[in-house]
């Protein structure tokens, strides 16, 4: 009889290796299985987590545009109702000081109110539905002269100095004159504001041939702005105004970026504020867009 009790136990052995190296394998596989699971779970979640926050933020965007479109229709139905009142309003004001004189005022008052109404309709009109820019060749100093025209009464009677620094060689530059005369506008009537007491407000235009931009300079010695409110002013919504949208800044910023622009900001508390609006030159422009702009007799407010 052959003794075959060495073999089997080697067999055995061998078997054993194999079962304990097969779970040894098993094991590292599962380790690494488990790790790959973990970090597919983990990548997964911040997968999910992404996609919630897209998702959040195109819904927010689709509110905010639904938001602007039905804003920007209730403001147009708005409009004409309102432009009915006040001219009735203004004839009831004519006739109500033969009925009963005296008050008058009540009728200006409706006038007074129904004016700041469109003034805010518009102003929501202009942010929630920007207008596209008509452009042609105009000068800085043709703005400057029609707004001092516009607001000459208005400064006298707040006691505000008004003082234009024409640039006489200043460069035409391609923009919508409309809008840019609300750029503008929006700027000076803050000046104004920033005034209640009375002060000096200066309007420059000026020529950087190093950098070949224009500028037009809104100056005032105003109330002014801390850093913080500086950094916030053209937020849209952003007002420290009673009866303010504060949405004068966030369109005239719109318009001048628009416009491939930028508007720069100095202010200081208690001195004042300086509002820049700069526009690159285009460049070759031809002999006669070099004009000034400037006519006469209007330099000085
Ligand atoms: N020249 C200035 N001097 C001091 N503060 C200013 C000046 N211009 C703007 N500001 C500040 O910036 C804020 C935002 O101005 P913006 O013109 O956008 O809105 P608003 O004047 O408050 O309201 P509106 O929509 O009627 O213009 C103002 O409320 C004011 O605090
Ligand atoms: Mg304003």
């Amino acid at each position: 009889v052959q003794d075959l009790s060495a073999d089997l136990r080697a067999i055995i052995d061998l078997q054993g290796r194999i079962i304990l190296l097969s779970l040894l394998i098993m094991g590292i596989l599962f380790v690494i299985l488990a790790v790959i699971v973990v970090r597919a779970n983990k990548i997964m979640a911040r997968r999910a987590e992404e996609r919630l926050l897209l998702e959040e933020k195109l819904g927010e965007a689709e509110r905010l545009a639904t938001l602007g479109k039905m804003v920007a229709s209730v403001s147009h139905e708005i409009k004409n109702p309102l432009g009915i009142v006040r001219s009735t309003a203004e004839i009831l004001g004519k006739r109500i000081s033969r009925v009963a004189p005296g008050n008058e005022h009540l009728a200006a008052i409706i006038v007074e109110e129904t004016t700041r109404l469109d003034t805010i309709v518009r102003e929501f009109l202009d942010f929630a539905r920007p207008r596209e820019l008509t452009t042609q060749l105009e000068s800085f100093n043709v703005l400057v002269t029609r707004i001092d025209r516009f607001f000459e009464r208005e400064f006298k009677k707040k006691g505000v100095r008004i003082v234009t620094e024409l640039d006489t060689d200043l460069p035409m530059v391609r923009m919508d004159g409309e809008q840019m005369y609300q750029v503008l506008f929006n700027m000076v009537f803050n000046a104004l504001q920033a005034m209640p007491e009375g002060g000096t407000l200066t309007l420059a235009t000026g020529y950087d041939d190093q950098r070949n931009e224009v500028s037009l300079r809104v100056s005032d010695t105003g109330i002014g702005m801390d850093e913080d409110k500086c950094t916030q002013i053209f937020i849209p919504f952003f007002t420290d105004k009673n009866r303010g949208t504060g949405l004068g800044l966030a369109i005239a910023k719109n318009i001048v970026e628009k416009h491939g622009g930028r508007i720069e900001v100095w202010s200081r508390i208690g001195e004042g504020s300086v509002f820049t609006v700069i526009l690159p030159v285009e460049d070759n422009p031809s002999p006669d867009d070099r004009s000034s702009g400037v006519d006469d007799g209007n330099g000085q407010g």
